[in-house]
């Protein structure tokens, strides 16, 4: 019984977005031209995730797709395969698509840019391809993130300046989760909607609407082995944690885990600046500030532990900021150390 009800409901990833975009953008109808477009990004952002799905799924039986490509990124990483493969795969499905005039991820230096689709798209992907990549070889969960922005202006010079700034000019932004299902998780400013990808049809089925943070969750997700180049501040939040009862640790390498497993049940994920790099590790564009979106969305908060993190403007693409993000509570916890320090 439980599955024919499911079958008769199911509402599919693209026929949601239609509607959302129509809800928020105030698009006259399923018609319009906006409403198309990003419903249409995000059809495309989902057959992203399907195809990256597919391989994570078959890695360990194909010769190639596991392990180091030799080469380091412009984070000075060195860079996996499934990195470049993931990469590939999102510029691959949006050219000639339309839709986006240029791409911006992690694992290149430069936005790449679609001159054909320039007239008509007038949007930007940026996205992070394989977030947690040193999952990858143990077959532990990774995911993508990606945000999508209007651009604006020209953009002549090739120098993206546009994107340089707050997350608030994000028209959406969302993750694909690939674990034992894979599951996408987005925003058009109207909440947050879950959807898992059932295989067998090949779609992303909606698992739930407007999903909401707890208030206050009993886990904390941070780099404990970072302690010793952590501020006095964050050093008293931990032993805080550590006196008290209720809090549980989990942290799993890639951000897009934890924090979905904190959007779901509570709790907050800390990546603080360190006394030898301030600015932390993750990065605003394609990580935090999709994530921050996201979060606050569904009635959490995502903070630099000064600063709202969604107000925080990048001076460069590649911009990194402390990110604490999660339940309300938490964070404010969190922020209340840092600032009694400051
Ligand atoms: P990426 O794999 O995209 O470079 O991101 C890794 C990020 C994030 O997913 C994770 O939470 C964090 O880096 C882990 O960093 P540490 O190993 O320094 O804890
Ligand atoms: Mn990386
Ligand atoms: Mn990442
Ligand atoms: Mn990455």
């Amino acid at each position: 019984v439980p599955e024919q009800a499911l079958d008769r409901d199911c509402t599919t990833l693209s026929r949601h977005v239609l509607q959302q975009t129509v809800k928020t953008r105030n698009a006259p109808s399923l018609l319009s031209p906006e409403a198309q477009d990003i419903s249409a990004i995000m059809n495309r952002i989902a057959l992203a995730g399907k195809l990256i799905a597919r391989r994570l799924s078959r890695a360990g039986l194909m010769a190639g797709v596991l392990g180091f490509t030799g080469e380091v990124n412009v984070q000075g990483e060195s860079v996996k395969k499934m990195d470049v493969y993931a990469n590939d795969v999102f510029i691959s499905v949006f050219k000639q698509s339309g839709l986006v005039c240029r791409l911006a991820s992690e694992e290149m230096d430069k936005p790449y840019y679609i001159p054909e689709n320039c007239p008509i798209g007038r949007y930007t992907l940026l996205y992070d391809p394989i977030d947690g990549s040193s999952n990858v070889d143990i077959n532990l969960n990774v995911g993508s993130i990606f945000s999508i922005r209007q651009q604006e202006g020209e953009d002549l010079d090739g120098e993206a300046a546009d994107l340089l700034q707050d997350g608030h000019k994000q028209i959406a932004a969302g993750y694909i989760l690939y674990g034992p299902s894979t599951v996408l998780v987005y925003s058009v400013g109207d909440g947050v909607h879950s959807f898992i990808l059932d295989p067998s049809l090949g779609e992303f089925i909606l698992a739930e609407e407007h999903i909401k943070i707890p208030e206050h969750g009993p886990v904390y997700s941070v780099n404990e082995g970072n302690f010793w180049q952590w501020e006095e501040s964050l050093r008293d939040y931990t032993r805080y944690v550590h006196r008290h009862e209720g809090y549980t640790a989990r942290y799993s390498g890639a951000l897009v885990g934890d924090i979905h497993r904190i959007l779901l049940q509570g709790g907050v994920f800390l990546y603080p600046g360190m006394l030898n790099k301030p600015e932390g590790k993750l990065r605003l564009l394609y990580e935090s500030a999709p994530l921050a979106f996201l979060i606050e969305q569904a009635g959490g908060k995502a903070s630099t532990g000064m600063n709202r993190l969604l107000d925080v403007v990048p001076d460069k693409l590649h911009y990194r900021t402390p990110l604490i993000i999660g339940s309300p509570k938490d964070v404010q916890l969190v922020e209340s150390f840092i600032q009694d320090h400051a």
